[in-house]
């Protein structure tokens, strides 16, 4: 972080533009088109199924360009920090933590009366460079369990959840349950998981505590062997009870595919008769594969948010619905998976100055029909 960077966060002094941020526009987003003009906010559309609508957003975005921190503060009831509480921010060397900017987040998100949810404790990516050189067999499992408890107590009473372990399975590695070789597996075992559920239960007993997957939707034969190994995995934790509450599905899709079959179906039923709630965690609709065509593009994009969030509202545990992102202003797809064109990508429910594309318009529609919770 740098100095102007911290003033900020302890002063409340506005930085100028981010240095990340694309060019844009300057419209704001209560220019609403005709279908939208007497929508408010999907915070209030879902607050009014007994759902909860959010996004994850970084903190300089919210920050360094107040049109989107507003936009953020208008439309979610629920904030995830999308790298602020990630080893890699918060550990700047094996013995320290810096929780500024969470902090910062966490601020923003109380003062605007949203709920905050911890993205993520135990994951083998984003680490820190001290990582590599400083943790081995024999002290794996202690680096780990503080990092837990003392991140989790940090935030204690103050956290709506928590996703504890993010993405532990990866069925390429071959192993028969199906979990990734990280360090944490290699280190500690496949017992990593539930030490960190416990200890996370113990620093704060009242989040919500919740392993966080991806790859779960398309239906296709490695999906289903990866929902296998899932399910067996949460049957075991809950059978020994370990304090875990929900699964998050990540869901970041593809516009066009299938990803409301039968088989996601079945695994999403069998989840809740452990007794564990769903979550929507990381939701974005990929238009890598569309025409360039911006008006086909958001068409089908609509099309697949609408199909999809309707297909999971009928599970009753569906209760919050997060995106990664909030505007195609700012999205991780364009630096991961940018389209061929070069075209911009157009994932997410608002456009990239700030109006609400017809993604808004399908995600309103899903939680107004919606059965209510
Ligand atoms: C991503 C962030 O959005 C990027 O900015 C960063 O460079 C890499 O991580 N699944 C997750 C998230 O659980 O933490 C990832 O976030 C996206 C995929």
């Amino acid at each position: 972080m740098t100095r102007r960077e911290w003033l900020y966060i302890a002063g409340g002094v506005c930085l100028g533009a981010i240095s990340d941020s694309k060019a844009h526009g300057g419209s704001a987003a209560s220019e609403l088109p005709a279908t939208t003009a007497n929508r408010t906010s999907l915070r209030e559309a879902a607050a009014g199924r007994g759902l909860m609508f959010g996004a994850a957003v970084p903190w300089k975005q919210v920050s360094g360009d107040p049109p989107f921190g507003d936009l953020v503060a208008g439309q979610c009831g629920i904030l995830t920090p999308e790298l602020e509480l990630k080893w890699e921010a918060l550990r700047p060397t094996a013995h320290d933590f810096d929780f500024r900017t969470a902090e910062f987040l966490y601020q923003f998100a109380k003062s605007h009366q949203m709920l905050f949810r911890g993205h993520t404790l135990v994951w083998e990516a984003a680490l820190p460079s001290w990582f590599a050189a400083t943790v081995d067999m024999g002290n794996a499992k202690q680096v780990m369990l503080e990092h837990v408890s003392s991140v989790v107590s940090h935030f204690a009473g103050r956290m709506h959840s928590w996703d504890v372990v993010n993405e532990p399975f990866q069925l390429e590695d071959e192993r028969p349950d199906g979990l990734k070789l990280t360090p944490w597996l290699r280190f500690v075992g496949p017992e990593y998981i539930e030490l960190a559920f416990h200890a996370a239960h113990e620093a704060d007993p009242r989040a919500m505590l919740v392993l966080n997957e991806n790859w779960l939707e398309p239906e296709n034969f490695a999906t289903d062997q990866k929902r296998g190994a899932v399910l067996a995995l949460l049957t075991r934790l809950v059978k020994n009870r370990v304090p875990i509450h929900g699964l998050g599905i990540q869901a970041h899709i593809f516009a066009g595919t299938n990803v409301t079959g039968p088989g996601f179906a079945k695994f999403l039923h069998a989840v809740e008769d452990l007794g564990l709630s769903i979550m929507m965690t990381e939701l974005d609709v990929r238009d890598n594969s569309l025409p360039g065509d911006v008006a086909t593009r958001d068409a089908q994009v609509a099309k697949q948010y609408y199909d999809f969030l309707s297909f999971m509202l009928q599970f009753k545990s569906v209760r919050t619905v997060l995106t990664w992102g909030l505007s195609d202003r700012f999205t991780w797809i364009n630096r991961h998976n940018p389209r061929k064109d070069r075209l911009p990508v157009r994932p997410l429910l608002f456009d990239a100055e700030l109006r609400p594309k017809p993604a808004f318009d399908a995600v309103w529609r899903a939680f107004e029909e919606a059965p209510k919770r």
